[in-house]
């Protein structure tokens, strides 16, 4: 039985649902984590997560499918990434099996608020860690919280699918030898600031450019980048400083493997953009948002999709994407992980 709630009309927002796991790290080892109805947490005010923002996280969806299964998308690379995000920040690493066993747990804990099949919205799962005990010298936490939560979730950007105003951003998200490449709060603090004038300014996104020349285009502050050349080719930026997208290298494999396009991974110069024939926002949270409209300083690039829209070929990479994340068009090997 599904909760009562108006899944049409959800947005991007927080609503608890009954359990979340939890396991500790202390002495050295993990504990064996548990699932708990209690959504809060209490610490010193010393904790090295509230002095040094020493906490990573992950996002990742829970579906239901056509034939009624609930399922998530590709786990295993969350679950990876994370591991790597860990060890950037000196954090003791959450194992690959127990990741993908608490997100099942979790899901299956709370599945009347999975969303039905054709409701358009999906369950979000974050999960996190945190530095837990009390430090004030610059250095790594020596206890640790893992936890995932979940919450029932619709598109991430206000009115649904349409084509989205962006604008290259002056403000960086990251530094070229710096924290780029990895979930950590760290990264998206950085990008509040930048956010909140771009939407004061009527924007939906920024769009940043490579810390070290500024010439080059790389992600906004929640997801890839994908583009569609002219000549139908589907491109998008490679860097060291950007976000590894679970969603960006699985769409590149559905637009080789299952659209026969040519995909290709490389620098993609701001003078470029105006050769572009599509482009679209891509990450669990935005799935696929197509972009009408990029700004550059005052300058319009308005890409020949529209702005009422997506572009043809974002369309059939975001069909063929839900698809299999919905069971309606078969998944490569081990992209669908059943829950229950
Ligand atoms: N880039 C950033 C900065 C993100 O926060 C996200 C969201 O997770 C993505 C890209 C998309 O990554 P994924 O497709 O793995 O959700
Ligand atoms: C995601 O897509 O999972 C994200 O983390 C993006 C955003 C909510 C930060």
């Amino acid at each position: 039985m599904s909760k009562n709630i108006d899944w049409a009309n959800l947005g991007f927002g927080y609503v608890p649902t009954d359990a979340r796991y939890v396991s500790w790290y202390k002495d050295g080892k993990w504990d064996d984590g548990t699932l708990t109805s209690d959504a809060s947490i209490t610490m010193s005010e010393c904790a090295c997560v509230l002095q040094y923002a020493q906490t990573v996280f992950e996002g990742l969806k829970a579906y239901t499918t056509a034939d009624g299964r609930i399922v998530t998308f590709r786990p295993d690379l969350n679950a990876e990434r994370m591991i790597d995000s860990a060890n950037r920040l000196k954090m003791p690493a959450f194992p690959k099996e127990r990741f993908i066993d608490a997100i099942k747990q979790v899901v299956a804990a709370n599945k009347e608020f999975v969303p039905p099949y054709g409701s358009g919205a999906t369950l979000y799962i974050r999960p996190f860690m945190f530095g837990y005990d009390s430090i004030i010298g610059v250095k790594p936490a020596n206890e640790y919280q893992f936890r995932a939560f979940c919450t029932p979730v619709g598109p991430y950007f206000k009115g649904g699918v349409r084509p989205l105003t962006v604008r290259i951003s002056d403000y960086d998200r990251a530094a070229p030898n710096g924290t780029g490449h990895i979930k950590a709060g760290l990264n998206y603090a950085m990008s509040l600031y930048a956010i909140v004038d771009a939407h004061e300014k009527g924007f939906d996104e920024n769009f940043y450019l490579d810390p070290a020349t500024r010439t080059k285009i790389e992600e906004t502050g929640g997801a890839n980048i994908l583009f569609v050349t002219k000549d139908g080719k589907v491109v998008t930026p490679k860097s060291s400083s950007i976000l590894p997208s679970i969603t960006r290298r699985s769409l590149l494999q559905v637009a080789k493997d299952y659209l026969g396009l040519e995909v290709e991974e490389r620098e993609i110069y701001v003078e470029e953009l105006s050769e572009m024939a599509e482009c679209g926002l891509c990450g669990t949270a935005a799935v696929i948002s197509p972009v009408g409209k990029i700004v550059d300083h005052g300058k319009e690039i308005c890409l020949p999709s529209g702005m009422n829209e997506m572009g043809p070929i974002t369309k059939k990479l975001y069909e063929t994407l839900t698809g299999i994340q919905m069971g309606t068009i078969p998944a490569p090997e081990g992209w669908i992980v059943e829950v229950c």
